[in-house]
Formats: structure tokens, C-alpha cells, sequence
């Protein structure tokens, strides 16, 4: 009985001291800070400079309420501190970082990610703090040596060292054998040792973009890796790192840009892939025929490597295979449905840029549904492959230079309504294009192929819309029927598209790019253009336009091409013309302006190209030529920062051309690509223009191209013309230009074309590298001129003549016509296309759907960039 009461007495006191407790605890709302800590935490906070309040809830007594702290809900200690800054660098932390932080003695976790620490090393104290568990610093400006103390925080499990500046590891850190995951990617380590095989629980690792040239044969097994990233290092062999170990748990490896040669690795050795990337390597030979037993596989990157011979049947067998990516490589024969007999999970194909044949029978059907088809490239003509069809999800459909040369059928434009993707450019396909205003189309290029009618209705949402060289025809009145948002990019060049331009360009906010060449639109330039408050680039030219150039065009702040040649415009050049500052090129060729080349022009310091020829000005040439400063240097300001801008991912832009027409090269082909670099050109030939060649002239030492001929130009060619040493051509014929020819001018050291005739110049022909060289014909015309290559001057005709007659003498230049046209607009192209997002990429970088959906279709842009490099690479050989 006693004992019975004595337990229940017992209960009771457990039950109120419980009950007591619980009221409390909760009474008390939440766990009570810890003195010490918090003490602690403000002395760390004092040694912090924190220009964006990060830190502003650190007062109060309840530290557990801190910004970026947690407790824990028994004990009270903090075991959370995360300072990681997740506003992308508006509130870094800067300063100095305190050793108090070891007071946390329970800080589990540790992530000071994202801020700026300076460029000093990570702070050794770090390495007393035992009890860490997970330690983040990535991106906080940290560098040189990890500090060997790291070695003691055996109980870490993740530590993420990502995108700071160190160069080097302590031994001391493969100790930590309890690592789940260690990212050391973006820094400078050049090498591991061996020992990074004791890390047995490892799960994680990423040693991408890094300095790697080589890994070692390591001391043990990863054999619960399971993803494995080392892309964008200087890896050039599968080393015994690879071949000597076990990755039998392996799933992801990424060895992507690297520069890996030979056969491709027996991946037999990796049983458990589901993620192989290989990507821009060297990788020479076949594709292993083994690569079928990888039976997990979902994705599966090979692209940009020198792979050739077929493409094994194996691959048929990966029935997980989601992403299939071969584009890009040395890949012969055909494809034919036995290589996808099990893919029934395909999701993204892409085997563009090979020479490979789609032999698929046009009426199969595929066992998969795709999202992304890029067969760029591969002969699939001459008609439409029926089986696509079938293919009701497609986002993305590339079929560029696919050699299909039959009418687009109907369906193919219906087939999928989540198309936003469609490039059809390059083939011979003809028929109408229908209303596309309900479809989800985004980007759309069907340029060069032979589409009729008239242009489409498209989509709201439509960004890219190119339609050149097509046989379009009619009005474009339909565009201002909706608005249009989102358009960036709206290209009709050379169609047949007729009547006036519609003035409803208010419609199309974000148009940054319009070309409208090579039609036979006819009436004034719209007012609206004024609207287009971002437009970059304005191609009007050979059309039938008359009028003058709107007052509104002077809003348009960020354009840096106005090309209007070829015209009928009227009118007097406008002096705003000098607001449009960021301006690189001018062309107002062919038309009827008249009246002076306005001083204003001088405010465009930027201009590269100014032609004002042919047309009717007569007034004199305003001496202000020393502004051009990008004449001046051997700048071509292009910006390399956007090199691979976010527009450019599609590949869109890649026929981004600058027609102009006027360009008569001649001349050695290797003497110019020297020089080549971008067009630096002034021409003002056939006007009425008056006065003398302004001595400020010479200042454009970077001058490609000078035509003034066909004026009535009078006075001296400007004595230091010489300093102009970059020219390729100076045209100065049918003036009225007196005097002799500058002795200056023979300082220029290749100077294919040159052209004095048809003036009043005299005197003798100074000696020197080239001016012997041009046939008598360039300085014809003058009556006072004398001396090689025209006959001798009386004052030295007692000596023997070298020359016999002044033909016979006469260089071959005139004669061999070079077609420098293409690299001329190559140059060009590229100038605008880095230029143009140097000057707005950075506010279309903002916008966060666009993010979103060129992830989607990143791989295109892979494209267009390597597009890029392999032809800088060309061009520099050259
Ligand atoms: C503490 O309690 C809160 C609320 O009850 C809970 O959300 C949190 O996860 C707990 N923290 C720990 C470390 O258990
Ligand atoms: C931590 O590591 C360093 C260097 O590896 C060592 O000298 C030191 O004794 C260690 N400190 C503690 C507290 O274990
Ligand atoms: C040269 O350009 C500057 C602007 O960069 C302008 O202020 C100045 O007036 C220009 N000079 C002439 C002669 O037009
Ligand atoms: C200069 O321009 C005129 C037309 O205005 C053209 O006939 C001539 O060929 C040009 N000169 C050169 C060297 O291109």
C-alpha cells in the first residue's frame, strides 16, 4: 500500500514538475538566448561592415530572433549561422571576421556565403570550431592557402569552397573522411593528391573550373560518389584517376570542357551513369558500341568533340535516355528508327552539325515524345518528315540547312502548341505561312528559303521574328493589328514587301533590332519609330522611301546604325542627329539630301562608318573630324563582356549581316585581312561639297576607307594626309583639288586603291613605296602632274628614264578585284552584334522569364558561341 501511495506521490511530482516545465518553456514563448553567445555574436558583428543593415536585427536581448540564426529549441545555443547573403551581393558583408565566433560551441552550421571578406585568407580560428558540421564560404572573396587548422573539423560533412581564389589544399583536409560533399569548383587549384581517396563517404564532389591538367591514381575507392564534376579544367587524358578506380556508384560525371583526346573512355567501368557529359573535348574515333549497356543513362552529352564514324545502334537500347545531345562532331550515315527502337523516354534530341542523313521512313512512329529537336545540318529533305507529326509537345524545332525543298505543310504549324522555337532557315521551302497570332511561337526564323504571300500574323509573345530573303510580298499593315511586346528582333529584308510602313511602331515597345532593307516600300519613314526607345540597329535601305528623316528618330538614345541608303529621302540632314551619341553608323548613301553636313554630326564620337555620298550637299566639310575618336584609335569598342549575349542563344542572329552596297575592294586579299578588324570608312563622294579637305583629317589614323571624289573640293590635299596610315583607299578624284601631292602620302605602307585623277594637282609625283605603283590612271586628269608613272618631269628629263612607257610600268592592283565584300560584312556584323549588347544587354539581362526560358534551350546558344569562336579562330589564322 505505502509503496503504492509512494508511487503515486512520485507521479503526481512528476506530473506537476512536467506540466510546470511545459508552462514554462511555451509561457516563455521561445528559447532563451544564451549570454555568452550573444556576447559573442556581437563582438563578431562589431568586427563587420554591414552597408546594407544586414545585420540590423542584432540588438535585441532574444538573439535566437537574429537575422540568420537559428537555436536550438532544447538547449539554446545557436547552431545555425547563415549570413549568405541571398540578395546577389545588395547586402554584403565586408570588414573583418572574429575569432569570438568560436563562443558558438554547439554552431552546427556555418555559412558566411556570398560576401566580401576582402581577398585575405580563411581565418584559422574556423578550425576550432570542432563541432561544425556544415561550413559554406562560397563566394566570399577568400584566397590563397586553405588553412591547414580546416583539417581538424572532423566532424564536417559539407564543405563548399566554391568561387573564391584559393591555389592550394592542406593535406591536412583529406583527414576529414566524414565529407558527404566538398565543391571546390571556381578556384585556382592546379592539383590533388592521392589521398583525396580517403574520403570513403564522399558523395559530392566538384572540382570544376579549376586549373586541373591531371588527376592522381588515389590511395582508396569513392565508392559512394555519386556525382562527379570536373568541366572546364585542362584535363587532356582519362588518367589512372579514372581507370584504376572504382566509381561503382557513380551517376553523375561531368568532364565537360576539357581537353580529353583518344578513344572515348569503356564507360563500362562507370556502371551506374544516369548523367554523362563529355562536351568540347577531343575526343577522336567511334562512339564505344558499349555505351548501350549504360542502362541507367538519361542524359547523354557528346557534342562539340571529333567523333566519327555512325552512330551505334546501341543506343537504341537506352531506354532511360531522356537527352541525347551528338551535335557538333565528325558523325557519318544515317540515323534510322532502329536507333531509337527503346528511347521511349527522349525528351531532347540534338544531333545538328554533322553529316549525318535522317533515314527514318516519313510515316514511323517515334516511341517518343519530344521537346527539343535541333537536327541542324542533317539531310532531311526534300520533305517535311511526316512522323513529326506525331511529335505534339515540341518547344524547340531546328531544321536549318536541313535541304528540305517541298512546300511546309499545314500541320506544321499546328502540330504543337507549346512550339516557341522554330527555325526553318536555309532550305528551299516554299508555300504561305498562316495566321501563327494564337500559336506559342517566341522565336521564328524562316529566312532564306522561299515562302510567299504575305507575312504572317504572329504571336504576342513573339520575340524574334526573321523573315529575310524570302518572296514575301504585300502590305505589312497586319503587324499593327496587335501589340506587339515583346519583339526584339523584326527582320523582312529583302522580300517583295510593298506599300508605306505603318505608323504603329508604338506597338512594339522593346523592338531593339529592325531591318526593313531591300524591299519596295514606298511613303514617309513612320513617326512612330520615335517610339522605339531601345532600338539599336535601323536597316531601311533600297527602298523606295521618300520624305525626311522623322524628328522623332532622335529619341531612339541607344541607336547605333541608321542605314537609309538607297533611297528617295529629301531634305536637309537634321542637326539632332548629334543627340544620338552612342551612333557607329551613318548611312544616308543615294538619296536626295541636300543643304551642309551639319557640325552636329561631330558629337558622335563614336561613329565608324559616315556615308553621305551621293547626294546633294554643298556646303563645306566641317573641320571637326578629330572627334571621331574610335577613328582616331585602333579601338573597335567592341565588348567583349556580353561576348555570348542572351539574345544570341538561339543562334538568331547569326545572319546578322550590315549590306552595304557601296564597297569597291580592291586589292590584295592578304594585305588587307591584316587590317582587318572593323570597317572604319568615310565616304561623301558625289555631293556638291565645297571648301578644302579640313585638316582634321588626318587625325582619323585609323581610316580604312576615304572617298571625297566627285566634289568640288579646292585647295591642298592636307600635308600630313600620311598620318592616315591605316588607309586601304583614299579616293580624292573629280575635284578641284591644286598643288602638289603631299610627300606624307608615301608614309602609308599598304594602300591597294588610290585615286588623285581629275584634279589641278602638280608637280612631280613624290617616290616613294607605293605611289609608283598605281596605273597613270590615278593621277590623270592633272595637268601639272609629272614623274613615275606619268611621264617625266622636264626638271629630270636630262637624266636616263627608267620607264619606257607608263602603262608597261603599271602594278596589277587595278586589275585583281578581290571579293572582300563578305569578310567586309562579317566584320561588320560582328562589330554591331558585340557592340549592340555591350550598350543595352545589361537591362535585358534583367528580365527574369527570359532566364528562364533560354535555360531551356541553353544548348543552342553553345552553339552560336562556338559559331563564334571557330570563326574568330579562322579569321586570326588568316
Ligand atoms: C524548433 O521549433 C520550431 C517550431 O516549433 C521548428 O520549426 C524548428 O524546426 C525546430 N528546430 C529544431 C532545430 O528542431
Ligand atoms: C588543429 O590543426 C593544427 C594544424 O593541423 C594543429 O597544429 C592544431 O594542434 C590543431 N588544433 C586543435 C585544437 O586540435
Ligand atoms: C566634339 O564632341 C564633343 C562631345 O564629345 C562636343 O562637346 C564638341 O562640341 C564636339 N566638337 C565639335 C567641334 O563638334
Ligand atoms: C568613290 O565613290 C564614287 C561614287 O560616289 C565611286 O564611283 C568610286 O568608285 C568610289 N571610289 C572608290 C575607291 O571606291
Amino acid at each position: 500500500m505505502i509503496s503504492k501511495k509512494r508511487i503515486a506521490i512520485k507521479f503526481v511530482v512528476v506530473v506537476v514538475v512536467v506540466v510546470l516545465s511545459c508552462v514554462f518553456v511555451s509561457g516563455d514563448a521561445r528559447v532563451r538566448c544564451i549570454e555568452s553567445e550573444r556576447e559573442a555574436l556581437l563582438s563578431f558583428k562589431n568586427g563587420l561592415i554591414d552597408e546594407h543593415g544586414v545585420l540590423s536585427s542584432w540588438q535585441s536581448d532574444e538573439c535566437c530572433e537574429w537575422h540568420g540564426l537559428e537555436c536550438s529549441n532544447t538547449t539554446g545555443h545557436v547552431i545555425t549561422l547563415q549570413l549568405n547573403n541571398v540578395g546577389y551581393f545588395e547586402g554584403q558583408l565586408k570588414g573583418e571576421l572574429r575569432s569570438s565566433l568560436v563562443e558558438l560551441r554547439r554552431l552546427n552550421s556555418l555559412d558566411l556565403s556570398r560576401n566580401d571578406f576582402g581577398g585575405v585568407p580563411i581565418p584559422e580560428f574556423i578550425g576550432s570550431m570542432k563541432q561544425l558540421r556544415h561550413l559554406y564560404l562560397f563566394s566570399s572573396n577568400f584566397v590563397g592557402t586553405v588553412p591547414p587548422q580546416l583539417g581538424n573539423l572532423t566532424n564536417l560533412k559539407s564543405l563548399d569552397l566554391s568561387s573564391n581564389a584559393f591555389v592550394s589544399l592542406p593535406h591536412q583536409l583529406w583527414n576529414l573522411t566524414n565529407l558527404q560533399s566538398l565543391d571546390l569548383r571556381l578556384n585556382y587549384f592546379v592539383t590533388l593528391p592521392p589521398e583525396l581517396g580517403n574520403l570513403a563517404n564522399l558523395r559530392s564532389l566538384d572540382l570544376s573550373s579549376n586549373k586541373f591538367g591531371t588527376l592522381p591514381p588515389l590511395s582508396g575507392n569513392l565508392t559512394n560518389l555519386l556525382s562527379l564534376r570536373l568541366s572546364f579544367n585542362f584535363l587532356s587524358s582519362m588518367s589512372a584517376f579514372f581507370l584504376d578506380s572504382v566509381f561503382e556508384s557513380l551517376e553523375t560525371l561531368d568532364l565537360s570542357y576539357n581537353q580529353l583526346n583518344g578513344s572515348m573512355p569503356d564507360l563500362r567501368a562507370f556502371p551506374s551513369l544516369t548523367k554523362l557529359d563529355l562536351r568540347g573535348n577531343n575526343f577522336t574515333g567511334h562512339i564505344p558500341l558499349t555505351i548501350g549497356q549504360l542502362s541507367n543513362l538519361q542524359v547523354l552529352d557528346l557534342s562539340y568533340n571529333s567523333l566519327e564514324g555512325s552512330v551505334p545502334l546501341s543506343i537504341g537500347q537506352l531506354s532511360n535516355l531522356q537527352s541525347l545531345y551528338l551535335s557538333y562532331n565528325y558523325l557519318k550515315g544515317s540515323v534510322s528508327e532502329s536507333h531509337f527502337s527503346k528511347v521511349d523516354n527522349l525528351k531532347s534530341l540534338d544531333i545538328s552539325f554533322n553529316s549525318l542523313i535522317l533515314g527514318i521512313p516519313s510515316d514511323w512512329s517515334p516511341p517518343f515524345q519530344l521537346e527539343r529537336l535541333n537536327l541542324g545540318k542533317c539531310n532531311v529533305g526534300p520533305y517535311f518528315p511526316k512522323w513529326f507529326q506525331t511529335q505534339t509537345n515540341l518547344a524547340y524545332l531546328n531544321l536549318n540547312g536541313t535541304n528540305i525543298t517541298h512546300e511546309a505543310p499545314r500541320w506544321l504549324w499546328s502540330t504543337s502548341s507549346s512550339l516557341q522555337y522554330l527555325c526553318l532557315s536555309d532550305n528551299q521551302i516554299s508555300g504561305t505561312v498562316p495566321n501563327l497570332s494564337s500559336t506559342s511561337i517566341e522565336h521564328m526564323d524562316l529566312s532564306y528559303n522561299q515562302f510567299s504571300g504575305r507575312i504572317p500574323l504572329f504571336p504576342v509573345n513573339a520575340s524574334h521574328i526573321q523573315l529575310s530573303v524570302n518572296m514575301f510580298s504585300g502590305s505589312i499593315s497586319s503587324i499593327c493589328e496587335t501589340p506587339h511586346d515583346a519583339l526584339e528582333h523584326f527582320d523582312l529584308s529583302n522580300n517583295q514587301l510593298a506599300g508605306e510602313v505603318p505608323d504603329c511602331w508604338e506597338k512594339m515597345p522593346s523592338l531593339s533590332y529592325l531591318n526593313l532593307a531591300s524591299n519596295t516600300f514606298s511613303g514617309e519613314i513612320p513617326l512612330s519609330f520615335g517610339n522605339l526607345e531601345v532600338l539599336v540597329a535601323l536597316q531601311m535601305h533600297r527602298n523606295g522611301f521618300s520624305g525626311e528623316l522623322p524628328f522623332s528618330l532622335r529619341l531612339c538614345q541607344y541607336l547605333i546604325m541608321i542605314d537609309v541608303g538607297g533611297n528617295e529621302l529629301t531634305g536637309e540632314i537634321p542637326t539632332w542627329i548629334g543627340q544620338l551619341n552612342a551612333m557607329r553608323v551613318l548611312n544616308f548613301r543615294g538619296n536626295q539630301l541636300h543643304g551642309s553636313i551639319p557640325r552636329e554630326i561631330c558629337n558622335l564620337t563614336l561613329l565608324q562608318v559616315l556615308d553621305l555620298s551621293i547626294n546633294d550637299l554643298s556646303s563645306t566639310i566641317p573641320d571637326c573630324f578629330s572627334n571621331f575618336t574610335l577613328l582616331a584609335s585602333e579601338s573597335i569598342t567592341v565588348t567583349y563582356k556580353y561576348s555570348m549575349p542572351i539574345g544570341t542563344r538561339y543562334g538568331g542572329y547569326e545572319k546578322w549581316e550590315y549590306e552595304y552596297s557601296s564597297f569597291q575592294w580592291k586589292g590584295k586579299e592578304s594585305e588587307y585581312r591584316k587590317n582587318l578588324g572593323l570597317l572604319k570608312l568615310i565616304d561623301l563622294s558625289s555631293n556638291r561639297l565645297i571648301g578644302s579637305i579640313p585638316k582634321s583629317f588626318s587625325n582619323m589614323s585609323y581610316l580604312n576607307s576615304l572617298n571625297l571624289s566627285r566634289n568640288s573640293l579646292t585647295g591642298h590635299i592636307i600635308p600630313d594626309i600620311g598620318k592616315m596610315k591605316m588607309l586601304d583607299s583614299l579616293d580624292l578624284s573629280h575635284n578641284q583639288l591644286s598643288g602638289s601631292i603631299p610627300t606624307s602620302l608615301t608614309e602609308i605602307q599598304m594602300l591597294p586603291i588610290l585615286d588623285l585623277s581629275n584634279n589641278n594637282l602638280s608637280g612631280k609625283i613624290p617616290t616613294g613605296t607605293q605611289l609608283q605603283t598605281f596605273k597613270a590612271s590615278a593621277y590623270a586628269g592633272n595637268d601639272g602632274l609629272c614623274g613615275d608613272p606619268l611621264p617625266m618631269c622636264p626638271e629630270d628629263s636630262v637624266r636616263p628614264s627608267s620607264t619606257t612607257d607608263p602603262e608597261g610600268n603599271m602594278n596589277e592592283k587595278d586589275d585583281i578585284v578581290f571579293s572582300f565584300m563578305q569578310e567586309v560584312v562579317i566584320s561588320m556584323a560582328f562589330g554591331f552584334i558585340f557592340g549592340f549588347w555591350g550598350v543595352i544587354g545589361s537591362f535585358i539581362l534583367k528580365r527574369s522569364w527570359r532566364i528562364a526560358f533560354f535555360g531551356l534551350l541553353d544548348a543552342a546558344g553553345d552553339w552560336f558561341y562556338v559559331r563564334i569562336v571557330v570563326f574568330v579562330s579562322k579569321w586570326r589564322r588568316s
